[in-house]
């Protein structure tokens, strides 16, 4: 003990000199949590532990850190060190230690979420799902906020035993009991991290879901079958999740919508420990370098182990926003569904129009007089005041576009007038039109523009509707899929030489359970519950894609998760089923693979690839290298103090190429690629290269032959512009086979 803390006096003082800080009196310092790297081959071995030799350390400090709480957690798979609650100098003492190597101050991020299976072409007799048993054995680990264990979804109805080799735990609550059975078969809560830094404030240690995120993930990846699943009649069907027959564990790192980095390291180092085969993360932080990114580093070592991890690409938008995006994690984007919810109305004139709609009940309005305001501008967009009961009570009321007016203001003035439904004309569908306030009907401008002809035609005494139909859901709307306007962009903002995300899966208004206590709509006085909701986001396609995986995994335990990526990435499509190029919803252009990626995600078709591009560990460690990272950052990512740099380049061997090319003379890359044959023992596939204006690709050799199954082959892609090109431009790599397969790959020059 000492009277003076004569070191930090001093780091005052030179603070004060340095930053012309004048307060003479010495403020009490922030406590943060850091996460911090150390190097464990440094470990004094009189300890037996890493948990006790970093509770010394932190006890060590000038200014101990007696707090047994101070410690959030000690990590062994993700990385080695741990995450405290520390001062700033408190944290720059650790950085002094020899066996130190990097911190970091915590960051908070967030969760990503604003008839799939059969969209997807899964069918029961046949294909992945026939081949895979529904995913039998597989165990998918859901980072997310938790689970409703009481959920059909999570029934144990037709599962299996527990696989012996499963470590994992089921938390029971203090506050009401968790059960898990064979489906749900682990439970955790991490939220220390998030209760320290103030981002939580419930005290609970349940894994219980009150958000309906991690319900919502966990069933759309691994659900048991639920016959009649729907959200108030809409998207009614069976509800199951892409592997019904896979065994699920929720790791909760949310119980309030924020989430903090020390949380999501210690849920993916314990999901490693217990054993699962494929990681789902619904969420993440602001995109940074790899050797400070918790996810990549986190699943870094969880490919080492074999497991597949599968994220978000986030909610964005727009280009240059892909999260989650490391070589070595699939990066999930969100598509639309050949699905639509609508209403219809039927004029005295017999004319019938369809509109979106999603009135939560099944709502019929015959013979009622229609109403289109009267000349009077307010009163044509539905103002808000403009309206009056005299007017509108009991009538079908046309409410014209006016940016400056929502739909839900439009909505709440034919609510307080008593007009029975209302016809809202918009050519945009706005989020959230479940919750509008009285039965309504979106309809685009150009069937608009014919109800208003009908109405001012009509006049105002013989205009009618003649019935008016809600709660409908139609399928094979066109075109779709379309990537999701929401959905985050290529290129990754941390290294656009690869291309992200690797591709998309179904993300709007994908049904699927809910704690039965999460509000889906507020109606009138009535708050509306339900068992089963529509969410969108990329949160919702990342489990498709998880479950996808799990089925493949079942098929084909022996391939890495490089391997299913892969075969995920080279069968998927970039079609729609109009026949054209996948449209982004955001422009209503088509597509590129910067929106996209490989394209939309198709099961059957992955199953049994033809060729797969692997990447190994030391694939990935050359990567690295590549990169240009010093011997501090390559210690914080890889948990080694030595590794091999012999044969470093910032290319892996990815199935996706992207060329940088930044001047106007003309502009070569090359790229080298090695493919594995996995299909059958004899197979010769031939190059085909198909180009769009701006660029050309050659590949060197041309044919491919193969004499047994996982032999591999080399090949050369040589990307060629002639001058500036348009910004964004791509081709597609196709290796072509006798029997069918089609291994595909965008080959993608991005001019600045
Ligand atoms: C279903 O799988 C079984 C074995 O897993 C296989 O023998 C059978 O041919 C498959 N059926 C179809 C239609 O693919
Ligand atoms: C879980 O805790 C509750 C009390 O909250 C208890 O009744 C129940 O038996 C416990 N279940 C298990 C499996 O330990
Ligand atoms: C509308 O259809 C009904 C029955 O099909 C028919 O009786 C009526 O004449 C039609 N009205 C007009 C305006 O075409
Ligand atoms: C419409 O309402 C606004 C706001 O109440 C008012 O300023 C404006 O004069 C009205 N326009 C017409 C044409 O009545
Ligand atoms: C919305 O109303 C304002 C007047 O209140 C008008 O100036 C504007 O053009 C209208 N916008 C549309 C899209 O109709
Ligand atoms: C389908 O494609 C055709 C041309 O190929 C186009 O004219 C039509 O508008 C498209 N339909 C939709 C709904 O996009
Ligand atoms: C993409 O984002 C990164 C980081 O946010 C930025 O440094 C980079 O300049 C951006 N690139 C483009 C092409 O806008
Ligand atoms: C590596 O770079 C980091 C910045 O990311 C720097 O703080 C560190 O001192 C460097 N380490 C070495 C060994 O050069
Ligand atoms: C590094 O890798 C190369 C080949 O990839 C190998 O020849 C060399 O022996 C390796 N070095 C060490 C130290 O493992
Ligand atoms: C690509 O490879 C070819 C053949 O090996 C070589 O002639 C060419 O110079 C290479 N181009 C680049 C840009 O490295």
């Amino acid at each position: 003990m000492s009277f003076c803390n004569c070191h930090h006096f001093i780091l005052y003082l030179l603070l004060v000199l340095l930053l012309g800080v004048n307060n003479a009196v010495s403020e009490p310092e922030e406590y943060k949590t850091y996460i911090v790297h150390m190097d464990h081959s440094l470990k004094p071995s009189s300890f037996l532990t890493h948990e006790t030799w970093h509770r010394t350390i932190l006890q060590s400090l000038s200014k101990p850190v007696h707090d047994k709480d101070m410690l959030l957690y000690s990590y062994n798979h993700v990385m080695h060190g741990f995450s405290a609650r520390l001062t700033p100098s408190q944290a720059s003492e650790i950085k002094r230690s020899p066996a130190h190597i990097a911190t970091h101050e915590e960051k908070s991020g967030k969760l990503f979420t604003t008839h799939s299976p059969q969209f997807m072409g899964l069918r029961h007799s046949s294909g992945l799902w026939n081949a895979s048993s529904y995913g039998e054995g597989v165990i998918i680990g859901m980072i997310d906020s938790g689970v409703w264990p009481e959920s059909e979804s999570f029934s144990e109805k037709g599962m299996p035993a527990v696989p012996t080799r499963w470590k994992g735990k089921c938390q029971n609550s203090t506050i009401n009991p968790f059960p898990c059975n064979r489906k749900l078969i682990g439970a955790q809560v991490f939220i220390k991290g998030s209760q320290a830094a103030g981002e939580s404030d419930s005290p609970d240690d349940t894994p219980r879901d009150f958000l309906g995120h991690g319900t919502h993930t966990s069933s759309t990846a691994a659900g048991n079958h639920v016959p009649g699943a729907s959200q108030f009649g809409y998207a009614q069907g069976v509800a199951r999740g892409l592997a019904p027959g896979a065994h699920v564990a929720m790791y909760k790192v949310s119980s309030g919508g924020s989430i903090v980095e020390s949380d999501v390291l210690a849920a993916m180092d314990q999901a490693i420990t217990d054993g699962v085969d494929i990681m789902s993360l619904s969420l993440g932080f602001y995109p940074t370098p790899y050797f400070q990114d918790i996810i990549a580093i986190g699943s870094l070592s969880a490919i080492e182990k074999g497991i597949v991890v599968v994220c978000s690409a986030g909610n964005n938008g727009l280009p240059n926003t892909t999260h989650n995006a490391a070589p070595w994690i699939t990066t999930v984007g969100a598509g639309t569904l050949d699905r639509s919810f609508t209403a219809t109305v039927t004029l005295g004139n017999n004319q019938t129009f369809e509109g979106e709609s999603k009135f939560p009940s099944r709502v019929l309005v015959l013979d009622t007089p229609l109403y289109y305001g009267k000349g009077d501008f307010n009163k044509t967009i539905c103002r808000p005041g403009a309206l009056s009961e005299n007017d509108v009570f009991g009538k079908v009321v046309i409410c014209d576009n006016n940016n400056s007016i929502s739909v839900f203001e439009q909505a709440g003035e034919l609510a307080r007038n008593g007009a029975a439904a209302g016809i809202l004309i918009s050519d945009s569908i706005p989020d959230g039109i479940d919750q509008l306030s009285i039965p309504s009907l979106i309809l685009s401008s150009s069937f608009g523009a014919s109800i208003k002809k009908y109405a001012t035609e009509a006049g105002d005494d013989d205009a009618r509707v003649k019935i008016m139909r809600f709660v409908l859901t139609s399928f094979g709307t066109k075109p779709a899929p379309q990537v999701a306007g929401f959905s985050s962009r290529g290129p990754d903002p941390i290294n656009p030489n690869i291309l992200k995300p690797d591709i998309i899966a179904p993300g709007v208004d994908v049904l699927a359970a809910i704690p039965p206590t999460i509000p889906v709509q507020y109606f009138d006085n009535y708050v509306l519950a339900s068992d089963y909701a529509l969410y969108s986001g990329t949160s919702m396609s990342t489990p498709h894609v998880a479950g996808v995986a799990a089925l493949l995994k079942a098929v084909h335990p022996e391939w890495s998760p490089a391997a299913i990526r892969s075969a995920l990435m080279t069968t998927a499509y970039s079609i729609d089923n109009n026949g054209t190029t996948l449209t982004d919803q955001a422009t209503n252009l088509p597509g590129t693979p910067l929106d996209y990626g490989a394209g939309h995600i198709n099961p059957n078709k992955a199953m049994d690839p033809g060729l797969i591009y692997d990447i190994d560990w030391q694939g990935y460690v050359e990567f690295l290298c590549g990169l240009g990272y010093n011997d501090t950052e390559m210690k914080a990512i890889l948990r080694q103090s030595q590794w091999n740099c012999s044969h470093e380049g910032t290319d892996v061997n990815y199935p996706s190429f992207v060329a940088m090319f930044s001047t106007s003379s003309p502009n070569a890359k090359n790229f080298t690629r090695v493919v594995t044959n996995v299909g059958d023992d004899q197979s010769v596939y031939h190059a085909v290269v198909e180009t769009t204006y701006g660029m050309t690709f050659t590949v060197e050799p041309t044919t491919l032959t193969f004499t047994n199954k996982y032999q591999k082959q080399n090949f050369m892609v040589s990307v060629q512009t002639y001058g500036k090109g348009p910004p964004v431009t791509y081709g597609y790599l196709k290796w072509v086979d006798q029997n069918g397969h089609v291994v595909a790959s965008p080959v993608v020059v991005l001019n600045s």
